[in-house]
């Protein structure tokens, strides 16, 4: 059976994550959408559900490609009692719950900080968190994920061919979307309670099982600045931490994260 609403909200019935659930044919956003709903003051869990979006959106204003029929585009709605400046937890969180799933259909999955899950070092899932301030504490966040699930390498994007990849490409079959989603809700609904209970901690730990940056000398690069360093992991807030080569540690807090070459 195909991604459809009726399945969906039957399936994920009682559940935190899928309190409500919206499922569109086609939507521009639904990152957006969702972001409305929390404005508008719907239950942390809604969740928001398209088979195509017009204006996926990606990370620092980029596209991200959302044909129709394809793909997993879905945006969940949390309300963490948690400050603002420890948001970029929640996108670790979410990578930690994608990477957990797709590694039930294929090895080599990884996470890359601070949002990509990765198959063989290929992109396969992309995530955006947004969040709304009340002070310095979250009113509330929405966790957009784009998983590539049946889309074909020659679907991808020509910039992204190479180092883009879909679960379709890696697992030799087409897979179905909705045990995926539904999966994917009720990996998130666990993280998210052991996040609640017992703190940051025990996420960090799983994230870094996943991660494949670890030790290597990697470049951040945010609005025009670069950051080098050799990664020594994540601190409790989810920020990057790299050494600056003379025993002291830098700490990235945002930015494009890749492997450079030791000359
Ligand atoms: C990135 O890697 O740049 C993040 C991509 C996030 C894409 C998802 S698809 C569902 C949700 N809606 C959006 O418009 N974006 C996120």
């Amino acid at each position: 059976m195909d991604l459809n609403g009726p399945a969906l909200s039957e399936r994920l019935a009682g559940k935190r994550i899928g309190a409500e659930v919206h499922f569109f044919d086609e939507i521009s956003s639904t990152n957006d959408f969702v972001f409305r709903l929390g404005i508008e003051g719907a239950p942390e869990g809604t969740v928001a559900v398209a088979d195509h979006q017009t204006k996926g959106k990606g990370r620092m204003n980029r596209v991200w490609q959302s044909p129709p029929r394809a793909n997993l585009y879905t945006t969940i709605l949390l309300r963490p009692a948690i400050e603002a400046a420890v948001a970029a937890q929640l996108t670790l969180l979410s990578g930690v719950a994608v990477a957990d799933v797709l590694s039930s259909y294929c090895g080599g999955v990884t996470l890359k900080w601070p949002n990509d899950v990765r198959i063989k070092g290929r992109k396969v899932c992309g995530i955006l968190t947004e969040m709304k301030a009340a002070g310095s504490r979250v009113d509330f966040a929405v966790a957009g994920i784009g998983i590539n699930i049946n889309m074909r390498r020659e679907d991808l994007d020509e910039a992204f061919r190479d180092i883009s990849t879909t679960l379709r490409e890696e697992v030799g079959r087409p897979l179905s979307r909705l045990d995926l989603a539904v999966a994917l809700y009720e990996d998130l609904d666990r993280l998210y309670g052991r996040y609640l209970s017992e703190g940051f901690e025990p996420i960090r730990t799983l994230w870094t099982a996943y991660a494949d940056i670890l030790g290597k000398p990697i470049q951040v690069v945010f609005g025009g600045e670069i950051e080098q360093g050799d990664v020594l992991g994540i601190d409790e807030a989810g920020a990057l931490l790299l050494s600056d080569g003379k025993g002291g540690t830098k700490r990235i807090l945002a930015g494009d994260a890749s492997v450079v070459k030791k000359p």
